[in-house]
């Protein structure tokens, strides 16, 4: 029998974070779906938040709260921005280079809706993938990489363990506790940043038993994404290009923003990307970003990652202009936790990251607070998790699998199908009618012969569609067309 004192679902920020502040005397597998850099850790771009000094924690908590539509939960907000000058400082000590000056100054960035430049950054636009691969460094125990985790063992309100498929095998592991650090939902989107493994498996295994997902109405859509690649994964365009300069224009350089919100491109991204949309839908204009004001020199020393990965796409930055459009990136809900990563009512099971819903982020995060989020929330799991010690005792018989029946053969198809449903009625606009028709779509593939995965991409899409279909007036990143708001 394979059994661990804590088994981390996830190798991002939340999962590697979380293993760092383990003792290595506790015995720990870390697991991750696929490759360990395939997770959105690692295509983070802009930064990450750092209050500036105690003065900034209240301004910092005001533009958390702004962005969020006030839907957040204050307190949690306050322990984020309180907590961000330590665990910053944690991981500098540890050993992480953030960019700095040549007096070894930080050096910050500022994003839309901040209303200073409080970002801290690595590799210049390549921050997730720094951070990363420090925290692989750091991790103290085991990762265990190809683990898709396909059920977890929860039985009379606690969790025993997960069950995986690894390498093609079906295992059953057994934990003291299970931290899901999984990620959020990118792969239910036609359009989207992520990584290809973020496919809300573990919310829909929440949902299948009747653990609440919350705050599943409020879907982040980026504004700036390059969308014409055959790849799943579409390629983001730092807002911190925005912060720093770059424009939002027409075909004919208009910078239209502006009719739509006094902020322009440092609005906050739910306002820019239903702007981008709705601009686009009633000009049927191409919208670009354009960084020409930018010096070469500096633009390429400042955004390497971005200069590269473009430059293969034939695209000479800053010169170019870049056709951009919204693109689903992050998820504001999630599974439903309190300020240390409880999940209510199941002992031995915590949420951190992406995943969690501990109503930080409220209806719209603010930009670059999301590997904060992760960090901050990760540590204080653990904490509480190491402060009850607790354990198992008889482990009760999980006899049911689904080995052989993960995938059938028609869920390719139900998967595109979903993707692009997502993409088309539970978007950046929605409405009423196109909710209930993405409702009866979902429900009809559910009823289809499909395997457990697609079967879990569903429970949580479903989760999303009935919360936008419970909320009625338009807050945050959840526009409802047929509500008569103004955008
Ligand atoms: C970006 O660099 O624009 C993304 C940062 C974030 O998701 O907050």
């Amino acid at each position: 029998m394979q059994k661990y004192d804590v088994i981390i679902i996830g190798a991002g920020i939340a999962g590697l974070y979380a293993a760092m502040n383990i003792p290595k005397s506790k015995k720990v597998l870390v697991l991750c779906k696929d490759i360990p850099w395939e997770c959105n850790t690692f295509y983070a771009q802009g930064g990450m938040v750092s209050a500036l000094d105690n003065n900034d924690i209240s301004l910092h908590v005001e533009d958390t709260l702004n962005a969020g539509a006030h839907h957040n939960l204050e307190r949690v907000v306050q322990i984020l921005s309180e907590t961000s000058i330590e665990i910053t400082a944690d991981i500098i000590k540890k050993g992480m280079q953030f960019d700095t000056d040549s007096k070894g100054n930080l050096l910050y960035t500022k994003e839309a809706a901040h209303s200073t430049a409080r970002i801290i950054h690595a590799g210049g636009d390549a921050t997730g993938r720094y951070l990363h691969h420090f925290m692989m460094t750091q991790n103290p125990h085991l990762l265990e990489q190809n683990m898709l985790v396909y059920d977890l063992l929860i039985e009379n309100g606690r969790c025993y363990g997960i069950k995986a498929m690894s390498s093609y095998n079906p295992v059953t592991i057994y934990a003291d506790n299970v931290i899901i650090a999984s990620g959020g939902v990118g792969s239910l989107y036609e359009y989207n940043t992520n990584s290809r493994t973020v496919s809300a498996d573990i919310h829909g295994i929440c949902a299948e038993k009747g653990i609440a997902l919350k705050d599943m109405e409020f879907m982040q859509f980026h504004p700036t994404v390059f969308v014409k690649t055959p790849f799943a994964r579409k390629l983001l365009l730092t807002e911190a290009l925005r912060g720093e300069g770059a424009h939002i224009v027409d075909e004919d350089g208009k910078r239209f923003l502006f009719d739509y919100d006094n902020r322009g491109e440092l609005a906050s991204r739910d306002i820019v990307s239903r702007s981008i949309f709705e601009y686009k839908r009633k000009t049927e204009k191409e919208v670009y970003l354009d960084c020409s004001m930018f010096k070469p020199k500096v633009f390429h020393a400042r955004f390497p990652n971005i200069t590269h990965t473009f430059s293969s796409l034939g695209f000479n930055l800053p010169h170019d202009r870049v056709p951009i459009s919204p693109a689903f990136h992050y998820a504001n809900g999630g599974i439903a936790c309190n300020s240390h990563g409880i999940v209510p009512g199941i002992e031995g099971l915590y949420v951190v990251g992406e995943a969690a819903r501990t109503g930080v982020h409220g209806a719209n995060r603010l930009a670059s607070n999301s590997l904060l989020e992760g960090a901050v929330f990760a540590k204080r799991a653990v904490e509480h998790m190491l402060g009850l010690d607790s354990h198992i005792g008889k482990i009760p018989k999980f006899d049911k699998d689904y080995d052989n029946i993960l995938h059938k053969d028609n869920d390719k198809k139900y998967k595109r199908r979903l993707r692009k449903i997502m993409w088309e009625e539970v978007g950046i606009v929605r409405t009423t009618q196109g909710l209930h028709h993405a409702r009866n779509l979902i429900y009809d593939m559910k009823n289809h012969e499909i395997g457990r995965l697609l079967q879990l991409r569903l429970n949580t899409a479903s989760a999303i569609v009935d919360a936008a279909l419970a909320r009625k007036e338009s807050l945050g990143t959840h526009y409802i067309e047929d509500d008569d708001q103004d955008i």
